[in-house]
């Protein structure tokens, strides 16, 4: 899957900017993914709720919101009960984030939990039980256009397996310096879901670098099949 990300689109232009990635059903974007910053969690300030609200009235692709917020088990649900498909909270600023997945379902949104690059996934598999989707942040939070730490992906290799052997039930998404030059690495890794912000926004035609990353994808997930 790719959730093209709005941080790097026209902030004036969001509903042109989502429907360039859009797409054919099959071909475009799986989800688009929003990133909402709040000058306390991380430096960086973007939009929130009624700037989602607007988007979700203008596109169709499902909204993967990525809160990068103090106090997400206040704000967070707002965003479920809008309709967001899925809602990703970090677990840093989380201070009870198994209630906070159980409100997040039950406003009828798939429940994301974020991990930053230095954060480990030992002390939360538990939490992860309660969660249909792991957000691994391959760059800090906080700006788009920075560079890939390959490092996160051995964490990226330890939720595959526990998901591949049952223990985990849910999709492995990575956020940070995802490109062409990067994106076959993770997928060798057993990313699910692939965030891309400059490398899709940052081209001509964004709609295009879509699909061009998905070839990339598919291309490295044969190679894994192939090499067990
Ligand atoms: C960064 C955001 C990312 C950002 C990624 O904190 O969470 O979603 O848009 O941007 P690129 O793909 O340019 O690294
Ligand atoms: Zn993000």
């Amino acid at each position: 899957m790719i959730a093209p990300s709005l941080l790097s689109a026209d902030f004036a232009r969001l509903a042109d900017e989502a429907a360039a990635v859009a797409g054919e059903p099959g071909e475009g974007a799986d989800w688009l993914h929003v990133d909402v910053m709040d000058a306390h969690f991380v430096p960086n300030l973007t939009l929130g709720l009624p700037v989602v609200e607007a988007l979700l009235a203008a596109t169709t692709v499902p909204l993967d919101c990525h809160l990068m917020i103090d106090d997400p088990d206040r704000w967070a649900i707002g965003y479920a009960e809008a309709g967001a498909y899925n809602v990703t909270v970090h677990v840093e600023a989380a201070k009870d984030p198994v209630t906070l997945a159980k409100n997040l379902r039950a406003a009828g949104a798939k429940a994301g939990l974020s991990v930053k690059p230095g954060t480990p996934l030992e002390p939360y598999l538990e939490i992860l039980r309660h969660y249909d989707t792991l957000l691994v942040m391959s760059v800090e939070p906080g700006f788009g256009g920075q560079s890939f730490l390959p490092d996160v992906l051995e964490k990226v290799r330890t939720a595959r397996r526990l998901v591949d052997t049952g223990h985990l039930t849910l999709l492995v998404e990575i956020d940070g310096g995802i490109n062409a030059d990067t994106i076959e690495a993770a997928a060798e890794a057993g990313v699910d879901c692939f965030v891309a912000g400059s490398a899709i926004y940052g081209a001509d035609d964004p709609g295009r670098a879509v699909q061009a990353l998905r070839e990339r994808v598919l291309g490295a997930s044969a190679h894994r099949h192939w090499s067990g």
